[in-house]
């Protein structure tokens, strides 16, 4: 393996030499400056992996210099080297950012061990540096698709509230409409986005384990805990902890949520001790909570206090405009991912596209579009390599065409034949609100939502 390149800024020609000489030994590859401009300039050239960095140069300062370095390069390594007995001036470097420093007159071996665990710190340092660019990079508001008048408004909101002081955020919409995206996208964006981002799934998770993963717990707070751990709460100080589903949470761990939104304040499982965090909490359902609220399972404070900014995302089906674009990034996306070439879909294709409500929303036309990128490989995605749900939905769309709904010289009400269509499918399909949804290309909750609204569901349920 290559080793680093190591730049060694110091005025003095013996002490240069001897560096070169040992660390050449064991394969480092070393160049060197004997003032500050030219170690600046041979920084900038150069880009070591690690800077040895006298305090005392003849022209500028070495803390100057490494003010300079730390200024545009964050992660720069940099050993100050100092006289003997410089205590307070080597502490203050440390301040301003070096890794640590050695004093003159040095011992070789132990310059060698520091900068080998320097080198492991600097390596360590640019994967998270680029596992996080790469993720900067994908939950940019540039990589949520939608021109409609319905997503510009949700990625207004979005810019706005990822930006802002907001501290509770809520999330809501049918299942596949992007929640989880935007979620990320709010925290990449933000000026938290070097912080952690940390989800959990409330319906995955059993009650007891939800509260030890969110608060922790002290060392035998129960017969397991053999240990301190931390909870999501305390490792996602900084940043966003993202509650997913949290309809599903029980009421009482729903008490102790409201508190930590509340006062920041919270006590691990067994603990006695406050502790204090700064925390954006994003929450999200694909449920009516409404409903929920109503039936007495999900508290009405908290959720009061989650939706002072809510954001809702609408379905697929309302924003149908928005399917080309996301059909071209879904396609982007799986030819870099397959190798593949595809171009597009064809015209006929995207008639069904267009006619087909998508239930499943834009996860669905995302699965679509890559079964069909897996199992086909022709230039363009025809009707052939549509699955059988979307090719029977164009028998639906002819049949209302053919049933011929005009409107009548005096206008109507779309209230009421919306009410009308929901009464005549829960009918045929004998008020099995799963099967009517199916008939409409609604989701069951979709259903059930306008149900409420036609007052529909305290007659038969
Ligand atoms: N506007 C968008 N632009 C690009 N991709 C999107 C957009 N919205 C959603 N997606 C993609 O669609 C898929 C489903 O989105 P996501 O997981 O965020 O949905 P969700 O609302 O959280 O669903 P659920 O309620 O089932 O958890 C993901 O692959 C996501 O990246
Ligand atoms: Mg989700």
């Amino acid at each position: 393996m290559k080793k680093a390149k190591i730049l060694v800024i110091d005025d003095e020609k013996l002490l240069r030499w001897s560096l070169q000489q040992n660390l050449a030994k064991e394969g480092f590859s070393v160049i060197t400056a004997e003032n500050g401009t030219s170690g600046l300039q041979l920084f900038n050239e150069e880009q070591p992996e690690l800077t040895l960095l006298d305090i005392h140069l003849p022209d500028i300062s070495g803390i100057s210099v490494l003010e300079k370095i730390k200024k545009d390069n964050q992660d720069a390594i940099i050993i100050m080297i100092t006289a003997y007995g410089d205590i307070r001036t080597a502490v203050k470097t440390i301040k301003i950012g070096a890794y640590d420093f050695v004093e003159k007159p040095f011992n070789m071996d132990k310059i060698k061990i520091l900068l080998d665990k320097a080198l492991e710190t600097s390596s360590l340092r640019k994967e998270v540096h680029q596992f996080r660019t790469q993720l900067s990079r994908k939950y940019g508001f540039k990589n949520v698709i939608g021109k409609s008048n319905e997503m510009v408004k949700v990625l207004e909101l979005v810019k706005k509230v990822s930006k802002s002081d907001a501290t509770t955020i809520f999330l809501h919409g049918e299942s596949g409409t992007g929640k989880d995206l935007i979620a990320k996208v709010i925290h990449y964006e933000d000026r938290r986005s070097d912080k952690p981002f940390m989800d959990i799934n409330c319906t995955a998770l059993p009650e007891t384990l939800i509260e030890s993963e969110l608060f922790g717990y002290e060392k035998g707070a129960f017969t397991d805990a053999k240990n301190v751990k931390k909870g999501l709460f305390e490792l996602a100080d900084g940043g966003t902890i993202y509650l997913d589903e949290i309809a599903d949470m029980k009421l009482s761990t729903q008490a102790k949520l409201l508190k930590v939104i509340e006062n920041k304040i919270f006590k691990r499982i067994g603990g006695i001790k406050d502790i204090v965090v700064d925390l954006r909490v994003i929450a999200s359902t694909n449920k009516n909570i409404t409903e929920i609220v109503k039936k007495g399972d999900f508290r009405e404070d908290l959720y009061y206090r989650l939706k002072v900014v809510p954001i809702y995302l609408p379905p697929l089906r309302e924003r149908k405009e928005d399917i080309p674009q996301l059909v071209k990034f879904f396609i982007d996306e799986f030819n870099n991912e397959f190798r593949k070439n595809v171009k597009g879909i064809s015209k006929e294709t995207e008639k069904y596209f267009l006619g087909y409500p998508w239930p499943g929303n834009i996860r669905e036309l995302r699965n679509v579009i890559e079964r069909a990128m897996i199992l086909e490989n022709a230039d363009y995605i025809l009707p052939q390599h549509l699955p059988g749900e979307l090719l029977s939905n164009d028998l639906h769309v002819k049949d209302i065409a053919d049933s011929q709904i005009k409107i009548p010289p005096g206008g109507m009400n779309i209230e009421e034949v919306e009410k009308e269509l929901i009464k005549q499918a829960l009918e045929q399909k004998k008020w099995n609100q799963t099967k009517a949804a199916k008939l409409l290309g609604l989701t069951r909750d979709a259903l059930r939502y306008r149900m409420q609204k036609f007052g529909f569901l305290d007659e038969k349920t």
